[in-house]
């Protein structure tokens, strides 16, 4: 099985975290190691290749990823704030500009003697990847997000947790739901893309999925609410995709985060904005909660692991068949590889005529759109 030629592989996650990380990171070192290479984690995104930065190189060795396939987050960290063609410049706490240090990036990568980076990482890191791979430096990607809004590739792993973690939450809602005779609102993660909403809504079973991709209007939303009233069920369970926008609106509602040293906006609030407009025109009681980064965290289903581990071991296939600038993916369950440039081209969006949509509607779920 080992390779003539003893390569050197880095690895690092960039973005926010989704659960298999650790599971994709021990499948590239073992499946290396069989072939007689070596592999080393990059810290904190490529933090680990500039100087003077925190965040290390590591070697990562068998024994380093030891029991970790069943573990959330990264042993190698990540950062959401990790872009090196835009590098934060501080002063006394404060970020005062931003320095393109990619050149850095790539030159350290070749000084340590590295054949190829596996990248892995949501839309935004892979796009970065795919700019480092122009200056010169070997990439292969692995798609990572809970979003699941890849294009090159049918499912990302970290979907499907988070899938069931919204999904246990919108059981539990109903029961408290029906107790009190309101209506509960649960704002789920997804970025612009309703995948989580639209899964765990509809395997939730709840009466109204509202998600970026088919602008609502509140009225449609509270008509099901009533209509359900008439048939004597006087509660309503609302799964709304924190990208969700009403009819006629540009833009989704958005908040400010603190950041470390800066703030930044993020999508959140329309859950509290559709309970608020559902209590206004039914005079219903209402609640809203938000799920948050509870779905990016805990132990990665079955079904993520298994995809994680493939994709690891077939980022290392790709390097040893020279498939290099590819992205692994998942094409009908079998893996797939492609030019991480076409895999990363656009997002990947819930179409609004598929299957799961059309299922929805016949289970009598409103989307939102429905003419009242
Ligand atoms: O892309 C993953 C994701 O969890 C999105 O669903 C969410 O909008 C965003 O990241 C949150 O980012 P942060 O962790 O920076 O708050």
């Amino acid at each position: 099985m080992a390779d003539q030629t003893t390569k050197r592989i880095a690895v690092n996650t960039g973005g926010g975290d989704a659960p298999g990380l650790n599971a994709v990171i021990r499948a590239v070192v073992l499946a290396a190691i069989q072939r007689g290479w070596e592999v080393y984690g990059i810290e904190d995104g490529y933090a680990g290749l500039l100087r003077g930065e925190e965040g290390e190189v590591v070697a990562l060795t068998r024994d380093r990823v030891r029991g970790i396939t069943f573990l959330g987050g990264t042993i190698l960290g990540t950062t959401s704030r990790g872009n090196p063609f835009e590098w934060p410049v501080l002063s006394e706490g404060e970020v005062v500009d931003r320095r393109d240090r990619s050149d850095e990036v790539v030159e350290a990568f070749h000084d340590r003697g590295f054949d190829c980076l596996v990248a892995i990482g949501g839309d935004g890191s892979l796009r970065l990847a795919q700019r480092l791979a122009e200056k010169g430096m070997p990439v292969v990607g692995v798609p990572k997000t809970i979003d699941n809004d890849v294009a090159g590739t049918d499912f990302t792993f970290g979907f499907h947790t988070a899938v069931e973690t919204a999904t246990e939450a919108i059981d539990k809602v109903h029961t408290t739901a029906e107790a009190h005779e309101r209506v509960m609102v649960v704002e789920v993660m997804g970025r612009d893309a309703g995948w989580i909403a639209l899964y765990s809504g509809v395997a939730g079973t709840a009466d109204v999925v509202l998600i970026p991709e088919i602008p609502f209007r509140i009225e449609a939303v509270c008509e099901k609410i009533r209509e359900r009233q008439r048939r004597g069920r006087d509660f309503a369970v609302v799964c709304v995709a924190e990208g969700a926008r009403h009819e006629g609106r540009e833009e989704a509602v958005t908040k400010e985060v603190p950041s470390g040293e800066v703030t930044q906006t993020r999508l959140g609030g329309i859950g509290q904005v559709v309970a608020e407009e559902i209590a206004e025109h039914t005079g219903k009681e209402t609640r809203s909660l938000v799920l948050g980064h509870l779905q990016r965290g805990g132990t990665p289903s079955p079904y993520d692991r298994l995809i994680a581990l493939r994709f690891g071991t077939a980022a290392v296939r790709c390097i040893a068949e020279d498939h290099i600038g590819c992205m692994v993916g998942l094409r009908d369950d079998g893996i797939t590889h492609m030019p991480m440039e076409e895999a990363i081209q656009q997002k990947k969006y819930v179409s609004p005529d598929g299957d799961v949509v059309q299922t929805a509607r016949e289970l009598g779920i409103a989307l939102g759109d429905e003419e009242v």
